[in-house]
Order: structure tokens, then C-alpha cells, then sequence
């Protein structure tokens, strides 16, 4: 059903189209309110604004639904991998044992890093955090590669695989610079999860089996990070894409939006507060008071989010992972400290009033360290996994031929009449 919203401004009436989706969400069209009114939104941190049309993922915040191409993450979770789910993300069909067997070879034939690009870990630092290697070297894959071809699905195809291949070798490659190791080559038997768990733990003199339970609980990891459409890091994958930009330039500013504490490094401080409440044996009762008064601006890192006002699907999944994983690896004591602050948070009014319930990264970082990655590792293992969100959301502006560059606009606030001193007269 068509419809559309009338608003009143300065005593005139003005329509504006109302757009649907197909999950039902509405949406005033507001694209002609500056042409026609002469106004603007003012929206800071786009909390009410659509910024484009999307078929990828559907987020019901309230509902405490996440859906990749229409699947439930629940659905998915326990049936499929997180290249199958990959895939799925990309390219918006369930892949055919062809297109499976396809895409395998593709990753395999792509893992490797060429000689010149293995040269640029010896520049980085021993101490580069690995968030900084891992968008310079997305970066330096369009160097490698400056004629990408991704005008049909086909070659689009080749080139996602060389980046979703390569982010891994990247990853496991600037974590072995990192402890001054030697760098492992992919092996061409392992499948994507384990091929990564070996480039991150075997040596030359002793090869890492990684076991069922280790390799499954990663692989899930990723795949519940494959997508969470319009994100901080989508959103600048997106803005950047606008621009027309490369994937690989578009998915490395990717890398850089994830790496703050408020996305992607949440998982980072998650364990960061669980071990200082540890090592400083602060009761949690007395850390929750701590952050319902604000003080020295604490939050409860873990916990809220943007979108959804209800549980986060993603981290039902995880806490049960977890504990899966955990069993069989030996428990965790900062997994004990994990459950008393979510029990206190989810019975407390503070909480309960704001609608805030622990988030994806509330217990991922207890799965990471299950299996050994290191803390520093965690937004770099953050960044593999969401890879094929940025790659299917570039691919929807590359294929979109309306695609227009996003160009925000402002508010200006600042001075109105400044005055040129020369700098002989400055005080
Ligand atoms: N701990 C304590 N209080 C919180 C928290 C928290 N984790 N999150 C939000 N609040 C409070 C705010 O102080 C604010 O309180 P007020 O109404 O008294 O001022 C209220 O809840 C609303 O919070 P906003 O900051 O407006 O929520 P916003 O949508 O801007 O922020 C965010 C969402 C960034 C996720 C926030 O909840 C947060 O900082 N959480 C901790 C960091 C984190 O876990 N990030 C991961 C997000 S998921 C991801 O990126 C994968």
C-alpha cells in the first residue's frame, strides 16, 4: 500500500512518499524535503536515519531478530559454516554443491600471500597493533591487484575470495610478526577455519591440530559476525564505496572503523573489565553501582546496543558456545565473573529501564580464548568474520547503477563573521 506523511513547516503542508520494506519497516522518503522545503533532518549518530535500501540482512531490534538473505541466525548457526553463510551473504542464494566445490578451490588458490606483500610485514614494528597491518595490507592487496575485475558475478566472485581468503593469511601472518615468529604457509588439505588455526599455531617444527569442538566453535564465531547491515564499519564500507572506490580500499576503511572500543573493540574491553574485576577482586554488585552512577564515565562494556532494545540473538548463541567450548578446554574463571555481572545487570532497574542486555561481544571474547587467539587478535578475528558483510554491502552499491555518491550534509555551528589577524599581531 502507497501512502504518504504530511508535515506542516512554516504553515505549509508537504507530502512525502512513505516507503515500505518488505519486512514491513516504514520510512518517510525525505530525499525532496530540501529542494522542496528548504529544510534539512538534523540527525547526529543516525539513529532514525535509513541511509539506502538494503536486501542483505533484516535486524528486528526489538524482536531480537537477525535474518542473513531472509535464514535465521539461528537456522544458520547450526547448519550451516561460515563460508556457506558467507556466500549466502554475498552473493543472496544458498550455494549449489557446485557452487560450493567452486568457491572452495577459489579460497585455496588464493590463500597465499605473493613474496612482495610478505616484504611489508618486515616494516611494521614488532609491536603494530594488528588492527593498523590488517588495513594496510587490504590496502596493499589493490596495489597488488589494481584492475580487480568485478563487472560480472563470475569474476566477482574470484576477487571475494581472494580478499575473504587473503584476510585470513594477513591475520594469522601479522600475529606470527607480532611474537617474532616464522610465518606459516596455508596448507592446501585444510578447509578455511583450520587452515587459519594453523597459520595462527604451528611452527615449523610442530604442526597444531586444531579439535572438532575448537574448530566448530570458531567457525561460529564467524559466521554470527558475517553481516549486521548498517553498522559503523558497513556504514563507512558503504560511504567510501559511494565514491566508487575498490573493494579493497572500501574494506580496509572497514578494518579502521571496527578497531574503536564502541564496535568492534568491544570485545577487547569485555575481557579487559573481566580480568581488572578479577585482579582487583571488585565485587560485581560494587562494579554495577560504579557504572549506573557513571563514574569516571564506566560502562558495562558488552552490554547495549544501537538496534536491538531486546536480547541480541547472536549472543544467546555464544554464551551457549561457550560454555561448550570451555568444558571441553578446561573452564574459565572470567567466564563465572561474565554470568554474575550479566545476572546482576538483567535484574537491575538501570539496565531493565534502558533496554540494555549483553551484546555479541559479551561472551565472544570468551570463545577467543578458549582457543588461544590472543586479546590484540580479538577486532582482527572481528574483522575476518565480517568480511563478506562489507564485500555483499560494496557489492550492492558497485551493481546498483542509480548508486549516487553519499554526501551528508551539516549543520553549521560555528563562527559567522572571523576575523584575519596577521601573525605579527597575534597574541
Ligand atoms: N553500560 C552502561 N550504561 C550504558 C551502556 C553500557 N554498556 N550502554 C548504554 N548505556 C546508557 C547510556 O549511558 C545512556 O544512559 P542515559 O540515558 O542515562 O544517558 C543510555 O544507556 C542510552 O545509551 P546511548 O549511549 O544513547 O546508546 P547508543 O545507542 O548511542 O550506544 C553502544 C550503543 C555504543 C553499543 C553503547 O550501548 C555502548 O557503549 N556499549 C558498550 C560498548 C559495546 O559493548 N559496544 C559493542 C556494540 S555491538 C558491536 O559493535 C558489535
Amino acid at each position: 500500500m502507497s501512502h504518504t506523511c504530511r508535515i506542516e513547516l512554516d504553515g505549509t503542508s508537504y507530502d512525502f512518499p512513505v516507503v515500505e520494506g518488505t519486512e514491513n519497516e516504514l520510512a518517510i522518503d525525505i530525499s525532496k524535503l530540501r529542494d522542496t522545503t528548504g529544510y534539512i533532518t538534523l540527525d547526529d549518530g543516525y539513529g532514525n536515519t535509513g541511509s539506502c535500501k538494503s536486501a542483505i540482512t533484516y535486524i528486528d531490534g526489538d524482536a531480537g531478530i537477525l535474518r542473513y538473505r531472509g535464514i535465521p541466525i539461528e537456522t544458520l548457526a547450526e547448519h550451516s559454516s561460515f563460508i556457506e553463510a558467507a556466500w549466502l551473504v554475498i552473493f543472496g542464494k544458498l550455494q549449489t554443491p557446485a557452487d560450493r566445490d567452486r568457491f572452495s578451490d577459489l579460497l585455496t588458490e588464493n590463500s597465499a600471500m605473493p613474496l612482495s606483500m610478505r616484504k611489508h610485514f618486515d616494516a611494521f614494528p614488532p609491536n603494530a597493533h594488528p588492527m593498523a597491518i590488517l588495513s594496510a595490507m587490504i590496502n596493499t592487496l589493490s596495489v597488488h591487484e589494481p584492475q580487480a575485475d568485478t563487472h560480472n558475478e563470475a569474476a566477482m566472485e574470484v576477487v571475494a575470495a581472494r580478499l575473504l581468503s587473503k584476510v585470513r593469511t594477513i591475520a594469522a601472518a601479522s600475529y606470527k610478526s607480532s611474537i617474532d615468529q616464522a610465518i606459516m604457509h596455508p596448507r592446501y588439505d585444510l578447509k578455511y577455519v583450520d587452515n587459519f588455526l594453523h597459520m595462527m599455531f604451528s611452527q615449523p617444527y610442530h604442526e597444531y591440530h586444531p579439535t572438532p569442538e575448537v574448530s566448530r566453535a570458531l567457525n561460529l564465531f564467524l559466521l554470527l559476525h558475517a553481516d549486521h547491515e548498517q553498522n559503523c564499519s558497513t556504514s563507512t564500507v558503504r560511504m567510501v564505496a559511494s565514491s566508487q572506490a575498490n573493494m579493497y580500499a572500501s574494506c580496509a576503511a572497514g578494518v579502521c572503523a571496527l578497531w574503536g572500543p564502541l564496535h568492534g573493540g568491544a570485545n577487547v574491553a569485555v575481557i579487559e573489565m573481566l580480568e581488572e574485576i578479577k585482579r582487583r577482586d571488585i565485587p560485581v554488585k560494587e562494579y554495577v553501582r560504579k557504572v549506573k552512577d557513571k563514574e569516571d564515565g564506566v560502562k558495562l562494556m558488552g552490554f547495549g546496543h544501537r538496534v536491538y532494545k531486546n536480547f541480541d540473538p547472536r549472543s544467546k548463541i555464544l554464551r551457549e558456545a561457550a560454555e561448550k567450548v570451555l568444558a571441553q578446554t578446561g573452564g574459565d574463571p572470567l567466564l563465572d565473573i561474565a554470568y554474575e555481572l550479566a545476572d546482576a545487570a538483567l535484574n537491575d532497574d538501570y539496565f531493565i529501564e534502558r533496554k540494555l542486555y549483553p551484546n555479541v561481544d559479551f561472551y565472544s571474547g570468551m570463545i577467543l580464548r578458549a582457543i588461544g587467539i590472543p586479546t590484540n587478535m580479538f577486532t582482527v578475528m572481528f574483522a575476518i568474520g565480517r568480511m563478506p558483510g562489507w564485500i555483499a554491502n560494496w557489492k550492492e552499491i558497485h551493481d546498483d547503477p542509480k548508486s549516487r555518491i553519499y554526501r551528508p550534509r551539516q549543520i553549521y555551528i560555528g563562527d559567522t563573521d572571523g576575523q584575519w589577524v596577521p601573525r605579527d599581531q597575534r597574541g
